[in-house]
């Protein structure tokens, strides 16, 4: 599938708010991927794809995951919210015919990150939190600081969200920690 017929597919699976969301993300990855010597198609069709499976309901999620067998984790079952990283990159290969490893990582992790995070993947997390759309506080500064530092900008939105995660009183996926401090030990080792 092209970019067109991808969005045409996506428009019978999101509503409009969410479609107009992935798109920016698709420009915004792209951006990142060309400032950071990344592949800028993979970027565009990662961030296009990376809510595909964000229309599913609460027990749509569950059912999907079963039929993919995913094994979802106690966190995941708790917010299910994250499921649709993981049930989105099995759809983005089974309905978009995506078979790029790197393209169905960065869309799995793009709700609550992994260790080690790999260059599209760390594209796809940051894009999807600054794209123009989004107006939370300190957003300006994340944004300019992913432009130069992509591994500063994305510790800095990971301590931001487990910050965000505390104060409601919501789970942490373990995920999360360990992509923060993967960053840190990598940054020590060097
Ligand atoms: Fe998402
Ligand atoms: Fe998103």
């Amino acid at each position: 599938m092209d970019e067109r017929q991808i969005i045409n597919k996506l428009t019978e699976m999101l509503e409009p708010k969410r479609l107009r969301h992935s798109i920016r993300v698709m420009e915004c990855a792209k951006r990142l991927a060309r400032l950071h010597n990344a592949d800028e198609d993979k970027a565009a069709i990662a961030g296009l794809l990376h809510d595909c499976a964000k229309g599913f309901s609460g027990s749509e999620l569950i059912l999907r995951s079963k039929e993919y067998e995913i094994e979802l984790d106690e966190i995941s079952l708790c917010q299910r919210g994250l499921i649709h990283g993981p049930l989105g990159a099995r759809v983005a290969n089974d309905i978009f015919g995506i078979d790029d490893l790197d393209i169905l990582s960065a869309i799995e992790y793009h709700t609550y990150g992994k260790r080690d995070m790999k260059l599209l993947e760390m594209i796809v997390y940051l894009a999807d939190l600054i794209e123009p759309g989004r107006t939370f506080e300190g957003v300006d500064e994340l944004r300019a600081l992913a432009l130069e530092d992509l591994q500063g900008a994305l510790l800095k939105a990971l301590d931001n969200t487990i910050k965000l995660v505390i104060a409601r009183g919501g789970l942490i996926h373990p995920n999360t920690l360990e992509a923060r401090n993967s960053i840190i030990l990598n940054k020590k080792k060097l």
